[in-house]
């Protein structure tokens, strides 16, 4: 019997502090009505000082997990799709791994610009059906405030943090992510890019100096690309999936521009109630903005089982991206207090457990310098 890869789990995180136009006009030459009318975001989150990638991911991950009753230690692969890892190694899915305690999984990150939500699902749901895996936790995560110029009003306003995530387990029963279609153009790399910190131009003060370690845009370049990307890909995964457009519930575009969001509905003749838009709170949150999207669209309500969902995004790369997703999870009901309060307990434990294996490496490694030292020793 084949296999299918269905969501069963959703979430997102948006961390508390909110920057709203009025405030940007403080900081660059730009006022709330320029951005409202050419974006339509009114606000978006940011970030507290200390709180990062990692951070996000893990709160929205363990949400999804919530949803989908299922435990950390039953997760078997872990991807992160982001633009702003903690670092450029080791993965941000790695220290979402040790975050959760999820001890069973293997974790890496994933670069697709905006994409990277729907490149990372799409490679999850090929590899729980191909049998490889049973289980997957997909996550797009951004902290694009640490490389946002705040001084260039033509992309300062644009971007906001955040995280989103989704839970994907194999089973036989019909649905789930029934088909998807990726993209690339590398010829437009330079359309929006962050120039310096890479082994093209590594990091020096020349690089500091010209602020080339912050999103560097072309943004009507951008808005072309992306408003015809979106009505192709998702002509195309509908295509795949044996799919017409007449049989789409809810769009769910990546948040970047309410224009582009309009001008895609409008050219896949779709009515506004169709397409799915919380750009006007969160701004544009790359890689966890497909995520925020669809998790709110099913907390709200706005996805039940049996619908057919199509997420679309493009992005940096230039990537585009669709995935076409049959709903097959009812509306979850609340863990039992009992459990909810056993997964809490376990999370403070993943901490304790992270610590004790450095710990342990730490006096092993104290063990194995002894070692040498006392073979030196034993030869002089
Ligand atoms: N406030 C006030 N004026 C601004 C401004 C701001 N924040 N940003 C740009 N302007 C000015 C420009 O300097 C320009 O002035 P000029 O005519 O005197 O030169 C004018 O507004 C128009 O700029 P333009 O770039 O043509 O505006 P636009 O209508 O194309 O809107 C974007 C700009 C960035 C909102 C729009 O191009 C866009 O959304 N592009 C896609 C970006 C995107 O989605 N990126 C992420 C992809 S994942």
């Amino acid at each position: 019997m084949s296999s299918h890869a269905h969501v069963i789990g959703w979430g997102k995180y948006l961390p508390q502090r909110v920057l709203k136009n009025g405030e940007l006009s403080e900081l660059v030459d730009t006022s709330d009505e320029w951005i409202r009318t050419r974006t339509g975001i009114r606000e978006r989150h940011l970030v507290e000082d200390g709180e990062t990638t990692a951070d996000m991911a893990v709160q929205a991950a363990r949400q999804a997990l919530e949803v989908a009753h299922f435990n950390p230690t039953q997760v078997e692969l872990i991807i992160v799709a982001t633009v702003t890892p903690d670092h450029l190694f080791p993965s941000t899915a790695c220290l979402v791994q040790d975050m959760l305690g999820a001890t069973r999984a293997a974790a890496f990150d994933l670069s697709a610009g905006c994409t990277g939500f729907i490149y990372g699902l799409s490679v999850a749901a090929n590899m729980l059906l191909s049998g490889a895996y049973r289980s997957a936790l997909v996550i797009g995560a951004e902290t694009l405030s640490s490389i946002t110029d705040w001084t260039d009003r033509a992309t300062c306003v644009l971007f906001g943090d955040g995280a989103g995530a989704v839970v994907l387990q194999s089973g036989e029963n019909e649905g789930g992510v029934l088909a998807s279609s990726l993209g690339s153009d590398g010829s437009g790399g330079d359309l929006l890019w962050l120039p310096a910190g890479g082994s093209r131009i590594p990091t020096s003060q020349r690089t500091l100096d010209e602020r080339l370690h912050f999103i560097q845009m072309k943004g009507r370049e951008v808005f072309r690309f992306a408003v015809k990307v979106m009505h192709d890909a998702t002509c195309e995964v509908l295509e795949k999936a044996g799919h017409a457009l007449g049989d789409l519930t809810l769009l769910i575009p990546h948040q970047a521009n309410q224009r582009i969001i309009e001008a895609a509905a409008r050219s896949l003749d779709l009515s506004p109630e169709m397409v799915y838009s919380n750009v006007e709170w969160y701004g544009n949150t790359s890689a966890a903005s497909i995520p925020i999207a669809l998790s709110e669209a099913a907390e709200k309500g706005r996805i039940q089982t049996g619908d057919l969902v199509v997420c679309v995004g493009f992005g940096a790369g230039l990537t585009w991206g669709a995935a076409a997703i049959r709903w097959t999870r009812p509306q979850p009901m609340l863990a039992p207090l009992r459990r909810r309060i056993v997964r809490r307990l376990y999370y403070s434990l993943a901490r304790i457990r992270s610590r004790f294996r450095r710990l342990i490496r730490w006096l092993s490694a104290f063990g194995i310098k002894d070692g040498l030292n006392g073979g030196r020793r034993s030869k002089e």
